[in-house]
C-alpha cells in the first residue's frame, strides 16, 4: 500500500463534505448579512467583529475583508485554547486585510485562581466555572470593547435553545452603555455556513474535521457523537441552562 493511501484512510472526514449544503434561501441570507455588515462599519464606528475562528467567525472575517470594510477583528486569547486554533490564529493574522487584534486575560488573576482553586477548578462547580470564565475571557472582552459603538458576532438561531431568538441586530441587552450587537448569521444554517467555506475556499479550524461543531476552550470543549446537539460538547459535564460563558448572557 502507498502512503498516500495510507494518509488518506486515516484522514479524517472533511467538514466541508459533510455539512456544506445552502438552504434555499441561501442568496438572501447572504445579501442580509452583507448588507448588515456594510451597515455596521458605517454607522457604528468603532466597531469590531469578535471572532472565536470557529466556523462562523472565519465566514464573518472572510466577508469583511472581501468586501473591505473597515472593521479590525479581535480573538479573546484565553490562554486554554486548542494548538489547532492557535494555528489558525496566527494565518489569520498574516493574511487578514482587517488587523486581528488578541487580547489576554491578566496573567496575576489566572495565576492565582489555578494556585488557590486547584487545576480542575472549572469541572467542580459552576461557580468556579464561570469565575475562570469571567478571568480568562469577561474581563478581556471588557478591554476588547472599550469605546464601542457596536460588535460583530457569529450566534446563530439554530445553534441552542437559547440562541432560537437571536436577532439580526440587537440593541435590547447594551442600550445603557450604548453597546449594539450584530449577529449577521442569525438566520443561517450549519449547512449554509459550509456552503459558504466551501465555495470559496476559507481557511478553518481542523478541528472541525474531528466532528468539533462548537470550539471554545480546550478543557472545557470536546468532540460529539451522531445525534448529540450543536453544543453537547461545550462544557458537558453541566446542565443545559448553564452552557454559556456569559459573553452573551442577558443582564
Ligand atoms: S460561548 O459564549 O459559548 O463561548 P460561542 O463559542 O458559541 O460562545 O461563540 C459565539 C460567538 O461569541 C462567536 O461567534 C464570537 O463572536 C464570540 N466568541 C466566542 N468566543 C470568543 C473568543 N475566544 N474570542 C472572541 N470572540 C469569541
Ligand atoms: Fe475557563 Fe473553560 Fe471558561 Fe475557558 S471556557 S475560560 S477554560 S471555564
Amino acid at each position: 500500500m502507498t502512503s498516500s493511501l495510507i494518509s488518506a484512510r486515516n484522514a479524517p472526514a472533511k467538514a466541508t463534505a459533510h455539512n456544506a449544503k445552502a438552504s434555499t434561501e441561501f442568496g438572501a441570507k447572504l445579501a442580509e448579512t452583507e448588507a448588515l455588515l456594510r451597515r455596521a462599519a458605517a454607522e457604528f464606528q468603532p466597531v469590531s467583529q469578535a471572532s472565536s475562528l470557529g466556523a462562523e467567525d472565519v465566514v464573518i472575517t472572510h466577508l469583511i475583508n472581501r468586501l473591505q470594510l473597515a472593521i479590525p477583528v479581535f480573538v479573546l486569547e484565553t490562554g486554554a485554547l486548542h494548538t489547532e486554533t492557535l494555528a489558525l490564529l496566527e494565518r489569520t493574522q498574516a493574511h487578514s486585510r482587517s488587523p486581528v487584534q488578541v487580547f489576554r486575560p491578566v496573567q496575576a488573576s489566572v495565576i492565582q485562581f489555578v494556585r488557590e482553586r486547584g487545576q480542575d477548578a472549572i469541572y467542580q462547580s459552576i461557580a468556579l466555572r464561570k469565575a475562570c470564565c469571567s478571568i480568562r475571557k469577561m474581563e478581556p472582552l471588557a478591554r476588547a470593547l472599550k469605546g464601542h459603538k457596536a460588535w460583530i458576532t457569529g450566534l446563530r438561531q439554530e445553534q441552542s435553545n437559547a440562541r432560537a431568538e437571536v436577532p439580526l441586530f440587537d440593541t435590547s441587552e447594551e442600550a445603557a452603555k450604548n453597546l449594539a450587537k450584530f449577529n449577521p448569521l442569525a438566520k443561517w444554517t450549519w449547512g449554509d455556513v459550509w456552503h459558504y467555506i466551501a465555495t470559496n475556499q476559507v481557511d478553518y479550524n481542523p478541528l472541525h474535521d474531528q466532528f468539533f461543531p462548537s470550539i471554545g476552550c480546550a478543557p472545557c470543549t470536546r468532540a460529539i457523537s451522531l445525534g448529540e446537539a450543536f453544543r453537547a460538547g461545550r462544557w458537558w459535564w453541566e446542565d443545559e441552562a448553564a452552557k454559556e460563558c456569559g459573553l452573551h448572557v442577558k443582564k
